[in-house]
């Protein structure tokens, strides 16, 4: 079944400001790595119509996206290798967004976790678009017949909606027309937690600047957070078992294990017995070796928006391509005249 398409992945990521470890262990690394194993055709998107659903400032919105740019190619997305560009550059995310709206139920978006936590309890007077906010990421992925979604955990829930959208549209109008997508949550840092709880997901919204590694933290700032990380009295453990009821301890561990390109049980296989006075200046060495090159790069791109907007211009030109034929097929099926 799934020979019919070609093996393409998507992915993208919101430019509401401030990247985070998060993103990059859980996002933009993984990004790279299926971007570097030449077994598929990668796309990779600022998601600024996704940014709007809350108010966005128009000179952070533009900053913010060049930002991001600059933070994909710093991680590793070679512009040439992969599709890299920001949403609304190519309309038809948009119009098939707008199709899905119309194939997607309201009970479907209302049983959204992410809907509900944005929301809180004022929901009526959150934006439409918020509200329907999934079903345009469907539109995202599907509008490229992407098969494969690399995300953290926490877009899981989106992307079985994903697959409820593309199945009803396929039942609706009885064709086998948009794939059955494949989430990709894999790796040990899917859900990168919080510094200072390891009960919370580590995010740029948290008030507490100490509670992440943003990805423009300097190399202090970077061992500092790590060196200030909440941590219990114990020492860490010899296997994965016994990091069961110590969430600080094991995102540590899972940090360490996702940076170094390793596993938690190899990284325990090490440092198992030893103290978090020995580990967390391993983990702040290893954290600044990695991270503060991406943050000098990315200062670096930001130097020339111009060439940013280029490879952005570039990108979105390349993403029509692909874009433009799936669209006219959709309005052929559902009966569109032209
Ligand atoms: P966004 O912008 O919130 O986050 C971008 C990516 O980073 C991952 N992520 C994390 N992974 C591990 N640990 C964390 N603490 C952490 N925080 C964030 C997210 O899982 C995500 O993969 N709805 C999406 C953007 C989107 C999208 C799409 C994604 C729009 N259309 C189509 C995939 C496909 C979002 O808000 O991601």
């Amino acid at each position: 079944m799934a020979s019919q398409y070609t093996p393409r992945v998507f992915s993208g990521i919101q430019p509401s400001g401030g990247l985070t470890l998060g993103n990059y262990l859980g996002a933009m690394k993984r990004f790279v790595d299926m971007q570097n194993t030449g077994d598929f055709e990668t796309v990779y998107c600022m998601v600024d119509l996704h940014a709007i659903t809350v108010w966005q400032d128009p000179q952070a919105l533009s900053r913010n996206t060049r930002e991001l740019c600059a933070g994909f190619i710093a991680s590793g997305i070679d512009p040439e290798k992969s599709i890299l560009f920001n949403q609304s550059q190519v309309p038809e995310h948009a119009q098939l967004g707008w199709v899905f709206n119309c194939v997607a139920r309201m009970g479907w978006m209302q049983r959204m976790t992410q809907w509900k936590d944005k929301a809180g309890k004022n929901s009526q007077n959150a934006s439409l678009g918020l509200f329907g906010y999934p079903s345009l990421m469907a539109a995202d992925i599907l509008i490229y017949h992407a098969t494969h979604v690399p995300v953290g955990e926490d877009q899981k829930q989106h992307l079985e909606l994903t697959r409820d959208i593309a199945i009803k549209f396929n039942n609706d109008y009885g064709v086998d027309f948009f794939p059955v997508t494949e989430p990709v949550i894999e790796g040990a840092a899917t859900r990168v937690m919080s510094l200072r709880d390891g009960s919370k997901k580590m995010s740029k919204s948290d008030p507490s600047d100490m509670s992440r590694i943003n990805l423009t933290d300097d190399a202090d700032a970077i061992a500092k957070k790590i060196k200030k990380a909440k941590t219990d009295p114990e020492a860490l453990p010899s296997d994965v078992d016994g990091l069961a009821d110590r969430p600080e301890a094991r995102n540590l561990v899972n940090i360490y294990a996702a940076l170094a390109d390793s596993t938690p049980e190899a990284v325990l296989a090490e440092f198992g017995g030893q103290q978090f006075g020995a580990f967390k200046p391993a983990l702040g060495d290893l954290a600044v070796s990695k991270l503060a090159p991406i943050s000098a790069e990315m200062s670096r791109l930001m130097d020339d928006p111009a060439e940013i907007d280029k490879i952005l211009r570039r990108g979105a030109e390349r993403g029509r391509e692909i874009a433009a034929p799936i669209l006219a097929k959709t309005y052929e099926i559902i009966g569109m005249v032209r």
